[in-house]
C-alpha cells in the first residue's frame, strides 16, 4: 500500500481547493496560499483545465505537495497521476474507484460518510479516508462517535469547514487535517484579490499549528 496522506502534508494541518479556469489562474491562487504559510493543496477536477493546473503548480511552486481532488474513476486517477499529482482524494469510495487509487501507488483520501464505507475502505487496509459532505453528514459529533468504533481511523473532514469551525474539526484526535475551499472563495478569484486570499491561509495555518505538530 502507498505511504498515508498523513505522512507527506507538508506545512499546517489544511488541505485547501483549488477550483481554477486556467493554469495560470490556478498558481496564482496557489501561491496566495504558499504566502498564507500553506503547504499542501488539492486541485479539484471540475474545471477543464484542472489537469494542467495540476502541473503547472507542480512547475512554478515546487515546495508545495499538490494533489488532486474529485477523483471519481479509475481513468481521473491515473490522468492525475500523469499529470503529476502528488496525491489523490475522492468525494466516495466504491470497490473500484479504491482499486484503482491503490494502483496508482500515490497516497489517497476516499471519501466515506457512513460506517460501512469506512469499513469497506478498512478492508483495503485504509486507515486515513475523507469525510464528506462533513457538516451534512454528522459534524464533530459524529466523528466523535466514529472514534468509538474505528479507533485506527483518522478522518480529513471536508464539506462546511470554515474559519469559524475548523478549531473544532482540527481538535478532535481523529481528525488529520481539514479541507476545503473557504480559503479561496470565488468572489476572491474572479477579482485575483491574492492578499485577501494570503489572509484567509495565514488565519487559518495560525489555528491548524496550534492544533496540530
Ligand atoms: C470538497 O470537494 O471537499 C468540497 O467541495 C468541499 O466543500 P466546501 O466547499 O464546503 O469546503
Amino acid at each position: 500500500l502507498s505511504p498515508v496522506l498523513s505522512s507527506v502534508i507538508r506545512g499546517p494541518a489544511l488541505l485547501p481547493i483549488i477550483q481554477a479556469d486556467t493554469p495560470d489562474e490556478a498558481v496564482a491562487i496557489a501561491k496566495a496560499l504558499a504566502d498564507g504559510g500553506v503547504g499542501s493543496v488539492e486541485v479539484v477536477l471540475r474545471t477543464r483545465q484542472a489537469l494542467a493546473a495540476v502541473t503547472a503548480i507542480r512547475s512554478a511552486l515546487p515546495d508545495l505537495l499538490v494533489g488532486a481532488g474529485t477523483v471519481l474513476s479509475a481513468a481521473d486517477a491515473n490522468a492525475c497521476k500523469d499529470a503529476g499529482a502528488q496525491f489523490l482524494v475522492s468525494p466516495a469510495s466504491t470497490p473500484k474507484l479504491l482499486e484503482a487509487m491503490i494502483a496508482t501507488g500515490l497516497p489517497f483520501a476516499p471519501g466515506v460518510a457512513t460506517p460501512s464505507e469506512i469499513a469497506m475502505a478498512y478492508e483495503y487496509g485504509l486507515t486515513e479516508v475523507k469525510f464528506f459532505p462533513a457538516h451534512l453528514s454528522g459534524g464533530i459529533e459524529m466523528l466523535k462517535a466514529l472514534r468509538g468504533v474505528f479507533q485506527q481511523v483518522r478522518f480529513c473532514p471536508t464539506g462546511g469547514i470554515s474559519q469559524h469551525n475548523l478549531a473544532d474539526f482540527l481538535a478532535l484526535p481523529n481528525v488529520f487535517v481539514a479541507g476545503g475551499s473557504w480559503l479561496t472563495p470565488a468572489n476572491l478569484v474572479k477579482t485575483q484579490q491574492w492578499g485577501q486570499i494570503s489572509e484567509l491561509a495565514s488565519a487559518a495555518s495560525a489555528i491548524a499549528r496550534q492544533l496540530k505538530t
